[in-house]
């Protein structure tokens, strides 16, 4: 009986290992265990066998019984779990595929954090268009045809009146033509210039800056300029403005500031001079003030083109100007 018994119970667990639906699993159930099942079939027989030895039998009987209802109860569980996954062969417990992160390019990182010193001085945003009629870009800026400082910008033509914007200036003209003093703008965006080397790319960025009202002074030029390199870099940051000559303003200057790498001492950045020119500046020209109809006994105002991919530089602690426009991945993921 014994030997039977243990016979059953390894064919059982046998069939049980192959079993995929739950019909199937109830079949072999009822085959074993069930009223006409074999284990059962044996436990009837004990009655049968002498005295001394049915109490024995009787506990093995049902040990097998037991054990084998278990397997069917765990069987039938795994059974029922498989058929509510929502699909075959998907594993839950997978970690997930990583995927890339994006990042700010540093280019606009920069544009956004002077944008941000600029909205909360009172400025509003202006935008031009990158093509630009040759009168907004030259001409209404006090650059007529033939005058020579228009070789100072090496100009992409698109058509002899048309050209790709070699600076934001083009935007005060825009912004004056619709609007009455006064007058408070920024206006970031891209310029052009055939020009390729460890300084220049052909498209780099510019925030003009624009300031119009009565009794504004070069005072108040030098003020936000310097309220805006303490913002950017740090209070220390030194200003320094000389003369310089743009048709559309009258005085002019280039603005520069103390090398924040070495703090003036000179290095390899600034040229050991230990200042870095990044502002073009001065008070807007009476030329341009009639080309847009501005009243110029009532009214001043001055303007500003600041280099970006500079200040970018300096903010980063870049020393290739090539690096913002190579699209190289390990470069960008850096800011
Ligand atoms: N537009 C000039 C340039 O690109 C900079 C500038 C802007 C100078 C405004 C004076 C006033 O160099």
């Amino acid at each position: 009986m014994k030997g039977e018994l243990e016979k059953l119970e390894q064919e059982a667990m046998a069939a049980l290992r192959g079993v995929r639906d739950a019909q199937e699993l109830r079949r072999i159930r009822a085959q074993y265990v069930g009223r006409k099942g074999a284990v059962t079939r044996l436990l009837r027989k004990i009655s049968t066998l002498p005295a001394a030895e049915r109490p024995q039998a009787g506990k093995l009987a049902n040990d097998v019984k037991i054990r084998l209802e278990t397997v069917f109860k765990s069987a039938l569980k795994r059974i029922e779990q498989e058929r509510e996954r929502p699909q075959a062969g998907l594993d839950v417990t997978l970690p997930g595929r990583p995927f890339e992160r994006g990042t700010f390019h540093p280019i606009t990182l920069t544009l956004e954090a002077i944008s941000d010193i600029f909205l909360r001085l009172g400025f509003a945003i202006a935008e031009g268009p990158d093509v630009e009629l040759d009168y907004y870009n030259f001409e209404a800026l006090n650059i007529p045809r033939h005058h020579p400082a228009r070789d100072m910008h090496d100009t992409f033509y698109i058509s002899d009146n048309v050209v790709l914007r070699t600076h934001t200036s083009p935007i005060q003209i825009r912004v004056m033509e619709k609007q009455s003093p006064p007058v408070r703008i920024i206006a970031p965006g891209k310029v052009y210039r055939v020009d390729y080397d460890i300084s220049h790319t052909p498209m780099f960025h510019q925030v003009e800056g624009l300031m119009v009202d009565r009794q504004i002074s070069f005072g108040d030029l030098k003020g936000i300029l310097t309220t805006l390199m303490h913002q950017l870099f740090d209070e220390k940051t030194r200003l320094r403005f000389r003369p310089s000559f743009f048709p559309f303003t009258e005085p002019s200057a280039e603005v520069d500031i103390e090398c924040v790498m070495c703090r003036g001492k000179g290095c390899r950045v600034c040229a050991h001079t230990g200042w870095l020119e990044i502002v073009g500046a001065g008070m807007v020209h009476p030329a341009v003030f009639e080309m847009v109809g501005y009243d110029t006994d009532r009214y001043t105002g001055f303007a500003f083109g600041l280099g970006i991919e500079r200040i970018a530089m300096l903010k980063y602690g870049i020393d290739d100007i090539r690096r913002f426009y190579e699209n190289d991945i390990r470069f960008l993921r850096q800011f």
